[in-house]
């Protein structure tokens, strides 16, 4: 592990890159009538922009740390005991539509602990860091999680995709409703995250994301006072599975309701 210092100084230039990224997608995002879209999936799209971003994050990442490894949801990387997980621009489909809400998204894990997390909102130029026990921050200053307990009080970030079958959102979904939640699916994994962080969101929950969606989100809830049910993680960072995360009262609550039920298919 490195010395606190050398995580000091990776936060502060994982921040750095992340803003500049962040500068980058907004320059495509403002020509993306002009940007040829490629479809990797049902419902899952990529363009230049996507690409782009992240070959600068590994540039700038790989210029200053050379002996970390990088695995980004583009170009893929393999893991290694040090190594930064990067999603370019998480809410690819929202970018491609104009709809102004995407982020950059960097973790830092070490050993397979996240040890830092880094999402920035260029629409917002809202930049969000946490680092294990040192807390979390949007734009320097300390956040927190709503202190929300009761679901039929809460707003929850939902989100589904085609790589799970409708009836593993559907059952749990309805559930959540039948508690009395509010929802919201804003379609980027890492924002919904980083507003339950601060508190805009009460929890979240999807029943497939993939690590460079989740990782830094993760972090930034916890270190914000908040819960997130075990995320289960692959060492070499293949495949998703469900995520929840929230104030902890709500992940309690929650938990029976759709991870417990999930984990059951
Ligand atoms: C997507 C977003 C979305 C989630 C999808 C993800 P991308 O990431 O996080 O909220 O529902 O499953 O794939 O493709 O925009 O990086
Ligand atoms: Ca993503
Ligand atoms: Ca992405």
């Amino acid at each position: 592990m490195p010395h606190d210092t050398d995580l000091d100084r990776r936060l502060a230039a994982g921040a750095a890159v992340a803003r500049e990224a962040g500068r980058l997608a907004r320059r495509y995002f403002e020509r993306r009538a002009d940007l040829t879209v490629e479809v990797k999936g049902p419902q899952d799209l990529v363009s230049v922009a996507d690409r782009a971003v992240e070959e600068l994050i590994r540039a700038r990442l790989s210029a200053l740390f050379p002996e970390d490894a990088v695995v980004g949801e583009e170009a893929g990387g393999l893991a290694a005991a040090r190594v930064w997980v990067v999603d370019p621009i998480d809410g690819t489909q929202n970018f491609l539509r104009g709809l102004p809400w995407f982020g950059v998204v960097l973790a830092l894990m070490v050993d397979g602990r996240t040890e830092l997390g880094i999402i920035y909102d260029p629409n917002t130029d809202e930049l969000y860091t946490a680092r294990r026990g040192g807390g979390a921050f949007l734009n320097g200053e300390s956040i927190r999680v709503s202190g929300c307990a009761q679901l039929d009080k809460a707003v929850i970030g939902v989100g589904h995709s085609p790589r799970h079958a409708p009836h593993v959102f559907l059952e749990p979904f309805t559930a959540v409703i039948e508690a009395g939640a509010q929802t919201r699916n804003l379609l980027t994994a890492a924002l919904q995250l980083a507003h339950v962080a601060c508190g805009r969101l009460d929890a979240t929950w999807d029943p497939y994301l993939l690590p460079w969606d989740v990782l830094a989100g993760i972090l930034l809830v916890e270190e914000a006072g908040g819960a997130a049910a075990p995320y289960q993680l692959r060492p070499d960072f293949s495949g998703g599975a469900p995520l929840l995360a929230g104030t902890a009262a709500l992940v309690d609550a929650l938990r029976p309701l759709v991870t417990d039920r999930a984990d059951k298919e």
